[in-house]
């Protein structure tokens, strides 16, 4: 495991912010999954306003059953409500969460707010024990800050 250089992959996420923005958006996830060793799921999950639901855009890694998810309920749907992003260091700790696997130990969601507003989300499920840091933390939030336009 190496540390991951996020000034590095921030700098290559805003070279191709004029990208289409689904192809944008997915190559964002990917570039997230292939650069950061502890991130092994990489989404985004859209906010369906008129349902109060999230539904699940663009993303990397082993497909999730997960496609919606109302609005407070797991750890995305909790982001979702609160506006703020949520780090779970272990996510049998998690009272309301949403299992996607075994092998997924730890989470961070980071919100994409729009004037203010929750939008979207990244979702990054890691295979690692309490891999986050603060420096993930600010690195989502400007990569998610990127996002923002493409709402
Ligand atoms: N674990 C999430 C559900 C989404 S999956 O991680 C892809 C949650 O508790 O909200």
């Amino acid at each position: 495991m190496t540390t991951p250089n996020f000034t590095e992959v921030y700098n290559a996420i805003a070279s191709f912010t004029n990208e289409k923005p689904e192809d944008f958006l997915l190559n964002v996830c990917k570039i997230l999954k292939q650069e950061v060793y502890h991130y092994d799921w990489v989404g985004i999950y859209i906010l369906d306003p008129g349902k109060n639901e999230l539904v699940l855009g663009p993303f990397v890694g082993k497909p999730t059953p997960h496609i919606h998810i109302p609005v407070g309920k797991g750890i995305c749907g909790q982001v979702a409500e609160s506006g703020e992003a949520m780090i779970v260091q272990d996510v049998t700790q998690v009272e309301n969460y949403i299992s996607c696997g075994l092998e997924v130990q730890s989470e961070i969601v980071v919100p994409v707010l729009k004037d203010g507003k929750f939008v979207a989300e990244l979702d990054i499920d890691s295979h690692s024990s309490a891999p986050f840091t603060s420096e993930d933390l600010g690195f989502l939030t400007k990569v998610c800050d990127l996002l923002t336009d493409y709402f």
